[in-house]
């Protein structure tokens, strides 16, 4: 997508060849600055630190990391090493396993001193690979905005997000705001209720950012106001992003997202996922018992960091001293309050069968990624 005027991806290989670049997301919106990706130590600390998130730049980042490990050594022994230190950065998102599993399988039967030509060549391809699930998503899910504009006579279509599922979250485009650039771009009129997703805004800073920069009408709202806006007849469709579905339709997301979910079918709003096919966790069937859901530093919960009117980046503390805090940083929403999954290959029901009709290569099968 366009920042000013220039195109970026969130992740890209240097021009030196080999180190690879990032926007430090841990910055935005006050600063748009960029990182320089050294080594895997490097690509780990990115993603555990969050200055590259979300669940398909994730993996993106972890197939990229591959690369780098092995430019310093190629051997069985480093290529185990690299995938367990990037496995642990971040447990939830699933596309983290699923981007290294891959790069371990593409490389394991590659002789060691093609090894490093090979795991950037197959990073790439991961990275290119995400852009077109992307677009997938987005020309399946526009359809969807589509009949509701013309439900509307035409008219604006109001859709709440949670979290950031944007381009930021991805590569390029973003799954649950890739049906919403692709009905804005085409002229149809979408306006977007943007959840602050407390503790760490990634709405209120980045999804708000993006949008703005691609001239998208949103408005920022506080998380509990989603059910009162339904109430009020002003959300048409909830659309978020995943972290992990299970083969059987259950949504791992940030936390809240199942209590958006709820408001929706309590307010007979269709809830929509945008769901690229390696979120998909092929070998669970129960979200809610089955997916790690990652706690994070109660620093998040008890303060809040943000810009100034002097223009200085400072960071407060909102609880009392002493009082323990605890910080959940995703949860799950079962099926059975999710209207529909948009993949690239089209939009499923929430379900074993849904998912299976879409994909009929996969089997969902214990033990198997
Ligand atoms: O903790 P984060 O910022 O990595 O969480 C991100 C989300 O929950 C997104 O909604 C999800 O990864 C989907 S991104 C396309």
């Amino acid at each position: 997508m366009n920042v000013d005027g220039t195109p970026f991806r969130t992740i890209w290989r240097s021009d030196d060849g080999w180190s690879v670049e990032i926007i430090d997301q841990t910055k935005l919106p006050h600063a748009f600055e960029t990182l320089r990706l050294c080594d895997v130590g490097d690509a780990a600390r990115a993603i555990r630190e969050m200055e590259v998130r979300g669940a398909p730049l994730i993996g993106a980042t972890a197939a990229y990391g591959v690369a780098l490990a092995m430019r310093e050594d190629a051997s069985d022994t480093h290529l185990q090493t690299c995938y367990e230190t990037l496995l642990a950065t971040r447990p939830t998102a699933v596309n983290l396993r699923w981007a290294l599993d891959n790069m371990r399988a593409y490389l394991l039967p590659i002789a060691a001193p093609d090894r490093e030509a090979a795991a950037y060549a197959r990073a790439v391809e991961i990275n290119d690979e995400d852009v077109e699930i992307n677009r997938g998503i987005g020309k399946h899910g526009v359809e969807i905005i589509r009949a509701l504009s013309e439900a509307k006579g035409g008219g604006r279509v109001n859709i709440l997000t949670h979290c950031n599922a944007g381009w930021l979250a991805t590569v390029d485009r973003g799954t649950a705001t890739s049906p919403i650039y692709e009905a804005h771009d085409r002229g149809m009129d979408v306006h977007v209720w943007v959840d602050e997703t407390r503790p760490r805004n990634q709405g209120a800073s980045l999804t708000a950012w993006e949008l703005g920069r691609h001239g998208v009408p949103h408005t920022v709202i506080v998380d509990n106001a989603g059910g009162h806006l339904m109430q009020h007849g002003q959300v048409d469709v909830c659309i978020t992003g995943t972290d992990r579905t299970t083969g059987t339709g259950d949504v791992c997301n940030k936390i809240g997202t199942y209590l958006k979910a709820l408001a929706a079918h309590d307010n007979g709003v269709p809830f929509y996922v945008a769901l690229p096919s390696p979120t998909i966790d092929w070998t669970l069937s129960d979200g809610v018992a089955e997916i790690p859901i990652e706690q994070r530093d109660g620093v998040e919960v008890s303060e809040m960091t943000g810009r100034t009117n002097g223009g200085n980046i400072e960071t407060v503390r909102i609880v009392p001293d002493g009082s323990p805090v605890a910080n959940y940083a995703f949860d799950v929403t079962p099926r059975r309050l999710v209207t529909g999954l948009i993949t690239e290959r089209g939009v499923a029901p929430a379900s074993a069968d849904g998912l299976a009709a879409l994909f009929p290569e996969r089997v969902l099968k214990k033990g198997s990624a």
